[in-house]
């Protein structure tokens, strides 16, 4: 009976933690695009990869990088065209051009839908 319940006692602490990762921020593994290509055809693993390093080397500077789901669709938008200056200054190189702050918001989008 002991054993019976430490196990049923380990299999809820790993789904829970499972479930715990999974709400911020989806893993890569763990991240279905089909939602962000439904809205961005020809969005590719490697687009997400990319957006995602970029978005981590320079999004977390001065501030925590904020978690994908933590601010709307719209909200990014907003604020991403806003911070990207300040990132490029921070990083005292066009860290992010055009297409990096496209792949920002689209990994931003995939990561959170
Ligand atoms: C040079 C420092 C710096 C860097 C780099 C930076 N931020 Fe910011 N960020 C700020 C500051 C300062 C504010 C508050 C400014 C304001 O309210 O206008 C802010 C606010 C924000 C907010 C609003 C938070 C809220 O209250 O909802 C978001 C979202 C955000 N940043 C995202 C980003 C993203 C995405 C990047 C990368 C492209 C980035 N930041 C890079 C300094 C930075």
């Amino acid at each position: 009976m002991t054993t019976r319940y430490l196990f049923t006692t380990a299999i809820t602490i790993a789904v829970v933690s499972l479930l715990a990762a999974c709400g911020s921020a989806k893993s890569t593994s763990a991240i279905n695009l089909t939602a962000a290509q439904a809205k961005y055809p020809g969005y590719s693993m490697a687009d997400f990869t990319t957006g995602q390093a970029l978005y981590a080397a320079n999004c977390g500077r001065c501030h925590p990088a904020f978690a994908p789901n933590s601010h709307t669709e719209a909200q990014w938008a907003k604020w991403v065209p806003k911070m990207v200056p300040m990132a490029n200054k921070e990083a005292g190189t066009v860290a992010i051009d055009e297409s990096g702050q496209e792949l920002i918001l689209k990994f931003l989008y995939a990561a959170s839908h």
